[in-house]
Formats: structure tokens, sequence, C-alpha cells
């Protein structure tokens, strides 16, 4: 008996501005990822320029059906993808949508569908539409809740019936972060926290306000929020130290809990007061966040420390928050701590925390892989590294089932290779399936199954049971 629930999602996950290409073709607008040519660690460009990946990034806008294949090939049950909303509303606050767009998600959720694998679709993965971040200077402005609306409105109407599993906005607690790509905020020029919070507000009605619609009009669907989780711990067992990683993790859940207890925290109401910061709230908007998700999905990449030492605040690499680096844990090539247990950690906090079920959306490791042939002359990656971290996560996942933490399912990210979104990097690849294609642009774009792609075969098969077995695919020391 496998410990996996017999009806778990396993999939994987992309975003539209990472995998599509056809930046501009049937209509499309701009959005915020075309004028970041170097990812979020890189700076702005004022137009798009050639050398930005992610104008033909691997091409699934012409090749999604024998990508889809593929990943029906491995078994998948759920596939997680973003609908770019600038190719359904171009500029982003026009009446009309473009119905070329609308098209394009027709065929990826009925190509889905053939398969029997369920859409998963972020409705905001760090795409905004450029006009709305130029023009609106994002998600400051209020405004941004209508517009999203009909977007959102939008989309269920024509996609209920293909797609049940929503998610409304990519790791929302990363507005702080990272303004320009999660919220649109092109002007950061006198901005402030106060600015900065009122922003994530919007974004927080908006994400309800998505929510009410989407319950209204497709009863049948689930609707999710999705958090960057980042487990802080505390760098000593000082006191001190437990409450500033307290703290730390305050301003991650504070998202969460707004969209599960459909209310601002204590915590956060005394963060705000501490620090001169008053959010407007409209009249409605106490009411519209009583919209609760039916399920939190998260991120789960690695964990962080946090000190009250100022001597030893130093940031680490890694996914967007940061933090204090574990002196016990190693790292990936790009300095992503690697913690397993970090993910049985996550998923028990959230449950106990919420009592809601749980999906974990992203995990994976990106690595350099070299793509080599095998004994039959076929094009492949031998990358044990990854089924290993893959194999040790999904393990911790395992173990938080046996504590009773009711779990939805796992997609793991960049199920083929995709850009990153940090770096606009190819060579910082995740995927079961390799795609040929260099950072310098070259590249045939063919696609390669990598040994993970049978390796995570046998998984799925299995339903996690081959986890577990002596007879799992050799791993080398
Ligand atoms: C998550 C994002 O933060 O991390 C993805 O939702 C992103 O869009 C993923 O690709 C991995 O990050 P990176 O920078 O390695 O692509």
């Amino acid at each position: 008996m496998s410990i996996f629930p017999k009806n778990f999602l396993w999939g994987g996950a992309v975003a539209a501005n990472q995998c599509e290409g056809a930046y501009q073709e049937d209509g499309k607008g701009l959005s915020v990822q075309d004028v970041l040519p170097r990812g979020i660690r890189g700076s702005r460009t004022k137009l798009p320029t050639e050398e930005n990946l992610k104008r033909e990034a691997i091409d699934f806008y012409h090749r999604y059906p024998q990508d889809i294949k593929m990943f029906a090939e491995m078994g998948f049950k759920v596939f997680r993808t973003s609908i770019a909303w600038s190719r359904i509303f171009p500029k982003g606050d026009e009446e009309q949508p473009n119905e070329a767009g609308l098209e394009f998600y027709d065929r990826v959720f009925e190509e889905c569908r053939k398969y029997g694998i369920e859409p998963l679709v972020t409705l905001s993965h760090y795409e905004t539409p450029l006009y709305l971040a130029e023009t609106y200077n994002g998600w400051t402005d209020r405004r941004m809740i209508g517009f999203y609306e009909r977007y959102v409105r939008t989309v269920f109407k024509r996609y209920r019936g293909k797609v049940k599993y929503w998610l409304t906005f990519n790791e929302i607690n990363s507005l702080l972060h990272a303004p320009f790509m999660s919220g649109g905020i092109a002007n950061m020029q006198g901005l402030t926290e106060q600015d900065l919070y009122q922003a994530a507000h919007h974004e927080l009605v908006a994400s309800a306000l998505a929510t009410k619609i989407g319950h209204e009009m497709m009863p049948d669907a689930m609707i999710g929020c999705m958090i960057l989780s980042m487990p802080t711990y505390p760098l000593t067992p000082s006191p001190d130290d437990v409450i500033a990683a307290m703290d730390a993790e305050h301003r991650n859940y504070f998202y969460g809990d707004v969209h599960v207890r459909g209310k601002y925290p204590g915590y956060m109401k005394r963060y705000f007061r501490e620090h001169g910061i008053q959010i407007q709230f409209a009249p409605e908007d106490e009411e519209i966040l009583k919209n609760t998700v039916d399920f939190v999905s998260f991120s789960y990449y690695m964990s962080v420390c946090a000190t009250s030492d100022p001597e030893k605040q130093k940031k680490g690499l890694g996914n967007l928050l940061g933090g204090v680096p574990n002196p016990t844990l190693k790292a990936s090539d790009w300095g992503w701590q690697i913690d397993p247990k970090g993910l049985c950690y996550v998923l028990n906090m959230f449950y106990d925390r919420y009592q809601k079920p749980l999906f974990i959306v992203e995990n994976g490791l990106g690595a350099v892989d070299v793509l080599v042939e095998d004994e039959n002359g076929n094009k492949t990656v031998e990358d044990d590294y990854r089924i290993q971290y893959l194999k040790d996560h999904l393990i911790q996942v395992g173990e938080a089932i046996q504590d009773g933490v009711e779990i939805m399912g796992y997609t793991s990210w960049g199920c083929i290779d995709v850009v990153s979104a940090s770096t606009a990097e190819l060579k910082k690849r995740y995927g079961y399936i390799y795609v040929d294609r260099n950072d310098d642009g070259t590249g045939t774009m063919e696609r390669y199954k990598k040994k993970s792609f049978y390796w995570y075969q046998k998984v799925i098969e299995s339903n996690g049971e081959v986890l577990y077995s002596e007879e799992d695919i050799n791993l080398s020391e």
C-alpha cells in the first residue's frame, strides 16, 4: 500500500513567460518579463531586446502538443501552467479580450484533457502586462483590481469545464522583494514600505475577489493561493534568534493568513502601527477578504536562518526572499541551500495553521546538465543529482502524509527545461525533458528525455512506492 493517497495529483509546473516564447504573436502584448532580459537579478530595459531568451523561450507556444504528449508519457495527472495575461488583454485595461489569445489556451487545455491531465492554472505568474506597469505603476494603483477582475471573469467564463484548479497569484508574498516582476511596479522612485504594502493589499483583495467570482461561476472549481515558502530557522538557540525567526515567518504567513482566515492578523497590524504604515481599506474590502481559498499551494526550494545579531545579518543566495545561510546545509550550483526535511516541516506548519488541503506546486533542482549519448545512440542526460534531490524531497512529502497532512499533489518545477526567472538563463535546468537551447540563443529546440524522465515515470506509475524500494533506479553515489 502506497503512503501517497490514491488520487494524488502527480505532475509538473511551468509558467507562460518562461516556456511559451511567441512574445508578440497573435496579438499578445508585452509583459514585464519582456523587459527583464537578465531576470530579476538584472536591470530592466526600456524596450524588449534580442538577448531576452524569453522572446522564444522553449517555443511551447508551437510545440505544446509534443510537450504535453511527453508529460502524458510520464504519467502526469496534472500540469501547472499560467495564462499570460497580456495574451488575453494585451495592454491590460481594454474592454474586450483578444480572441486569438483565448484560443491558444483552449487548445492547450484540450490537449491536456485528451490525456486525462488536469490543468492547474496560475492567473498571474510574474507577467503583468507592461502597459499596466508603466501607465498605472502596477499594483500600487487600486484600479488594477478592476483590470484583474475583468481578466479573471473572462478566463473563468471561457475555460470553466476545462480547468478545475486555479491559483490567483504566483508567490504573492514576493511583492516587496521583487516589486517590478511580482507587482508590476515600474517606478520605484519615492516609493515607501507603505506604498508596497498598499500594493500587496490590492493584490490580496483582487485574489479574494477572484476566489469569490470563481466560486460563483464554477461551483466545482478549487481556487487556491500560492505562497513562496521558505521556512526560517533560528540561527542559534538564543530566544532572540527564535523571535527573529518568528518575525521573519510572520512577514510570509501574513499572506496565507489573509487568504485562509479572511482578515489581517494582529501581528501585522502591530507591525504597521509601529512602522507608521496605514493601509487604505475601501469600504468593501473587509467583506471581500472573507472569501477564503479552498487550498493552499506553495513553492518550496530552500530554507533559511534568521538572527538577531546585526553582525551576522549577511544574506545568502537563493530564491527571492533571501535570508541568512544555514551553516549545516549544502547548496546547489546557484547557491540555493538544499533541505529536504524543510519540506516536511513546512507542510506540517502550514497544515497545523490552516487545516486546509495543501498543494506543492513548485520544487526542484536547477543544475547544469550535459547532453550525452546512451548505449543505443540516443541523446540523454544522466541527471542522478536531480533524481536524488527529488527523491529526498518526495520522501519528506511521504513523512508529512504520515503525520496526517492533507496533500493534494506535487508538481515539480520546470518539468521541461525553461528559462530561469531569477537569472533568465537556460543553463539552469530543472526538467525531466532536456531542451536543446543555449544561453547564446543557439540550439535546435529538440526535446530529449533525461534519466529523471524514466525515474519520475516509475514514481508516478507506482504512486510513490518506488521511492521506498530497493529497485529504485540505480543512483550513483
Ligand atoms: C519560483 C518561481 O520562485 O522559482 C518560478 O515561481 C521560478 O517562476 C522558480 O522559475 C525557480 O527559480 P529560477 O530563478 O531558478 O528560475
